[in-house]
């Protein structure tokens, strides 16, 4: 495992998914909520976030790829969609694991526009609003946090770290290298 230091604990995560869902509970009241997962970094959030949602829930998954290596974002996304799906009219919730330069969430909005979607709003576990490069927010927040690479959670350090129950900032000694 790569070396990094808590920053949100596991108890955190729970208390604020929980409240997360009676927002989305509220808002969602007696409709049908097509969430549309990004993989994989969001798998974990997303399955814990689905177990306390009231409402008729569809889960579809998409994965989009735009980190080239490590800790830096490149800047073009590419698509890979694990299941073909209908959105037209339809209610859609956009599930990910952090919203850094924007880059992804922002194509990927775009992308799911173009379906017809009745309404989207975009719900993340973390944000890192030092570093956006483009204007987008998302509607849902679960944390903000600081500009530092973090781990677990389902968020990766070069596919390893996703299944640790907190949130930890990766050691700078483990990528300046
Ligand atoms: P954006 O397109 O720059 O907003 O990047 C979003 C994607 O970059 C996320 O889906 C993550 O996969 C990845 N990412 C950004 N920051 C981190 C981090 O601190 N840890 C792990 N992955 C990150
Ligand atoms: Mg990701």
């Amino acid at each position: 495992m790569y070396r990094n230091r808590l920053l949100i604990t596991e108890e955190q995560i729970q208390h604020r998914v929980r409240e997360l869902a009676e927002d989305l509970n509220k808002e969602y009241r007696g409709k049908s909520l097509d969430i549309v997962s990004v993989l994989k970094g969001a798998m974990i959030f997303t399955s814990d976030l689905i177990r306390l949602l009231e409402m008729d829930v569809r889960i579809h998954f998409l994965q989009a790829l735009s980190y080239s290596s490590g800790t830096e974002s490149s800047e073009t996304v590419n698509l890979h969609f694990t299941s073909v799906f209908d959105i037209r009219d339809c209610d859609v919730l956009l599930v990910e694991d952090i919203l850094d330069t924007g880059i992804t969430l922002d194509y990927l909005v775009k992308h799911l526009k173009e379906n017809a979607p009745g309404s989207i709003r975009i719900c993340v576990l973390l944000d890192k609003p030092d570093r956006r490069k483009l204007n987008i927010q998302a509607d849902y927040v679960g944390f903000q946090i600081p500009d530092d690479f973090v781990i677990g959670y389902g968020l990766d350090y070069l596919e390893y770290g996703r299944q640790l129950k907190y949130i930890g900032v990766l050691d700078r000694s483990e990528y300046e290298k």
